[in-house]
């Protein structure tokens, strides 16, 4: 065979990664292989592979006489709707995906290309974890990644998908990652699966119920996504990476937007009469963005708080908004996590924020309490204090106590602040006010509940409104609702140019 055709051979015999019978066993499980998914993701002849021909170093338990070339892993770059990026795709079909050394050292390699030349890199996870037949060496590799995932965080964004088994030790790298996206019922991801829970702890619980993509995107929150089917999820990491730069020191693409009417009428009939009538702040958010372009993060976990990008004027933006439909939108554990988290990316990646507020205060409670309420709720209102993008507020309700504060308030960095008329700026609800201020008169008068009624209504009339905050400036204008859309256009483009910096330090040290 001529030395052309050699090469031939070998392309030939590493696109079939454990060969025929295996990629039928993947697709029957309903799963794709490797290289459709890099085919599906990328720009149509835009993927170029590195690495195909390296094969694994193991010489134990018969290794040596097993070979597949590129050793369970297709890594390479492209472009995204023609942004450049890098990816790893791990193949089933050898070996079942697990992590070599020499399949650790692809990524590896191809994680310092996307951090010296600053664009993403996603990973499509299908991997039973650590190869088992070469032992401490595999496990060496998991941390050859780790290492490299945190030294990438925060300069080019890392997505993970993941789109098979996902266990052990393997977990941990998608976890340091910017996102997580699950599919749904072909996917799974545990630190110990289910016969080991069974041993340790007794419990009986599927591979799905303990791992699954619905488990961690609404129990876990460990997935920010949970996609049907392998296509859908491909379309999200798309999608995603459309609001995002390609590193930490460009900003985000903008789209075409053609301006006309920004008045949104809708807004003005959205809060109820009754300030203890929940509404959806997702319609506040769909009014506010542009037509069709909110992502939702996190969409079935900790719902009270809403996070997502959208566009406004075709600018990307990161929203976190309370919530009035859950839980009447107040602040607990697992929603502060959630906000503070989807900050710092937005931090991390230039992409300025919107904060909507309509908070009645923190979840009170043991379970809040005996959970670190304080550690945790510390850490959105760190994450929103420390960053330095622009920062943006609107305050359509309720903004009580130290949830005003949290909730990205003038005091601790916001750029610009707005009120509805609606809005009621206080420490608490005017009915516990007045029951702990006019204790004693309530107590005194001849009838309790009228008397606790009137000063409730005093109450209401001097706090239950915008207008203290923005006499002293904390409000910097108090606005109808129809002009929102109006407003926040013209203050990040006001803001586009914003330059804020930290203090010098090593690196702040957030609650954890
Ligand atoms: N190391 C080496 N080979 C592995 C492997 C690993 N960690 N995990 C799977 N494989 C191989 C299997 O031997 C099998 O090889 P074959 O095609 O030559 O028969 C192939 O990958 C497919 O695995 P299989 O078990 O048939 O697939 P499955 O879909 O039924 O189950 C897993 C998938 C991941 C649940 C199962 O393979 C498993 O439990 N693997 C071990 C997980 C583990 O403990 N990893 C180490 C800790 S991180």
């Amino acid at each position: 065979m001529d030395k052309l055709h050699i090469l031939q051979e070998k392309i030939n015999q590493a696109k079939l990664g454990g060969g025929q019978n295996r990629i039928d066993s993947q697709h029957k499980k309903g799963k794709l292989t490797a290289r459709e998914r890099v085919e599906l993701l990328m720009d149509e002849g835009s993927f170029e592979e590195i690495g195909m021909l390296v094969t694994h170093r193991s010489k134990d338990f018969g290794m040596e006489k097993e070979q597949y070339l590129g050793d369970g892993v297709v890594t390479g770059y492209g472009t995204v709707n023609g942004r450049l990026v890098y990816i790893f795709s791990q193949d089933f079909t050898v070996f079942g995906g697990s992590l070599s050394e020499t399949h650790a050292e692809k990524i590896c390699k191809i994680m310092d290309l996307a951090m010296q030349n600053g664009a993403p890199v996603i990973g499509l996870n299908d991997s039973g974890g650590a190869r088992i037949q070469e032992g401490v060496v595999s496990l060496g590799g998991y941390a050859d990644i780790f290492y490299k995932n945190v030294q990438a965080s925060g300069v080019v964004p890392q997505l993970s998908a993941i789109m098979g088994p996902c266990a052990g030790g393997a977990v941990y790298s998608p976890a340091i990652t910017d996102f997580i996206l699950m599919v749904e019922h072909t996917s799974y991801m545990f630190v110990t699966g289910p016969n080991v829970v069974k041993t340790v702890t007794h419990e009986t619980v599927t591979s799905e119920e303990l791992g699954g993509a619905h488990t961690h995107a609404s129990k876990s929150g460990v997935t920010h996504f949970a996609c049907e089917n392998e296509i859908a999820c491909i379309e999200h990491i798309k999608q995603l990476l459309s609001y995002m730069p390609q590193n930490c020191e460009e900003d985000a693409p903008v789209y075409p937007y053609e301006s006309g009417n920004e008045i949104r009428t809708a807004l003005n009939d959205i809060i109820p009469a009754n300030p203890n009538q929940p509404y959806d702040m997702k319609e506040v958010i769909a009014e506010i963005a542009d037509a069709d372009s909110f992502l939702e993060v996190h969409k079935d976990y900790a719902e009270n708080i809403v996070v997502g990008f959208a566009r406004i004027a075709g600018r990307s933006i990161g929203i976190v908004a309370n919530q009035p439909a859950s839980m009447a939108g107040v602040l607990d554990i697992n929603s502060s996590k959630k906000g503070a988290r989807f900050v710092r990316f937005c931090d991390a990646f230039n992409i300025p924020l919107l904060v909507l507020v309509d908070v009645p205060g923190f979840l009170p409670g043991t379970d809040q309490e005996w959970n670190g309420i304080i550690t945790n709720g510390a850490k959105l209102l760190f994450a929103l204090s420390e960053a330095t993008v622009p920062k943006v507020t609107v305050i359509t309700r309720k903004a009580y106590g130290g949830a005003y504060d949290v909730m990205n308030s003038k005091h601790i960095g916001a750029d610009l602040n707005y009120a509805w008329p609606t809005a009621e700026i206080a420490v608490m609800g005017a009915k516990g006010a007045a029951e702990i201020i006019f204790k004693k008169e309530i107590a005194d008068a001849e009838d309790h509940d009228a008397k606790w009624k009137e000063k409730e209504l005093e109450y209401t009339d001097k706090f239950a409104n915008p207008y203290g905050a923005a006499a002293r400036g904390f409000i910097d204008e108090v606005i109808l609702p129809d002009v929102t859309r109006e407003k926040l256009i013209k203050a990040f483009k006001m803001l586009e140019h914003k330059v804020a910096k930290m203090p010098k330090k090593k690196h702040d040290n957030i609650p954890l």
